[in-house]
């Protein structure tokens, strides 16, 4: 399946995830291609006369929304997200997710927790029986002493641990924090690791998103389906 293929299944499981999304609701805005179909369509809706306001999870999302005529309230401490709608590298049966593949993992996970509902979007080829594999998982961690997180990091799942660069430098994260990319085979069970990733001093969040999906829209060559889960 080509490229455009994929962008169009990308965008009619965005037009399904804007069908939820009601006149003055809080949408949390995720990032990344998938996304951004359903920021503009969001975009639509406000030139249609809904009345929105967004929080971003990522300048680049913030950026497009506000292009859109999207009111952000990122700023606002006292946010209450109504629905959340984003992207994912991988997704397994049990709705568990990797994220973090364009780096915007931390504001991701803030704002998905915080949201009354997580919608996932994802067109089928990131559908996975076992997270891994084929994605590597992004680990967000402070710069200072990363080389000492990454052995802890190899240690505990045995993996190869890669600092994520762009242009021949580091990447860095909006919040200045470094990637480290865990190329594991497979992650049997991912509560139990991003647990114990958490335990690494140096360690500020990983892109496994465990329960956290509330409903998952896969666009397939023969449509959009949805699939409702139960947060565990
Ligand atoms: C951004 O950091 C990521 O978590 C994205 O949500 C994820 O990589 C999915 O991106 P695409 O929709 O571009 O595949």
């Amino acid at each position: 399946m080509s490229n455009q293929d994929l962008d169009s299944l990308k965008k009619a499981a965005a037009l399904k995830a804007v069908e939820f999304v009601r006149d003055g609701m809080v949408v949390g805005l995720g990032t990344g291609s998938t996304a951004k179909h359903m920021v503009i369509a969001l975009g639509e809706k406000v030139r249609a006369g809904m009345t929105l306001r967004g929080v971003p999870t990522s300048k680049e999302t913030a950026t497009l929304a506000r292009q859109q005529g999207i009111t952000l309230i990122d700023t606002d401490p006292a946010w209450v997200i109504d629905v959340a709608i984003d992207g994912a590298d991988q997704v397994d049966p049990g709705f568990n997710l990797i994220k973090g593949g364009g780096g915007a993992l931390l504001k991701e996970k803030i704002v998905a927790a915080s949201a009354k509902q997580f919608i996932v979007l994802v067109d089928h080829t990131k559908r996975v029986s076992v997270l891994g594999g084929s994605f590597p998982l992004p680990i967000e961690v402070i710069p200072f002493g990363w080389g000492s997180t990454a052995r802890e990091i190899e240690t505990l799942t045995k993996s190869p641990v890669v600092l994520r660069e762009r242009n021949g430098s580091p990447f860095t994260t909006e919040a200045g924090h470094v990637i480290l990319d865990v190329h594991i085979s497979r992650i049997d069970n991912p509560k139990e690791l991003e647990i114990a990733l958490n335990q690494i001093p140096g360690v500020v969040e990983t892109g496994l998103f465990v329960g956290r999906t509330d409903l998952l829209i896969v666009g397939t060559a023969n449509g959009v389906e949805s699939y409702p889960a139960i947060r565990t």
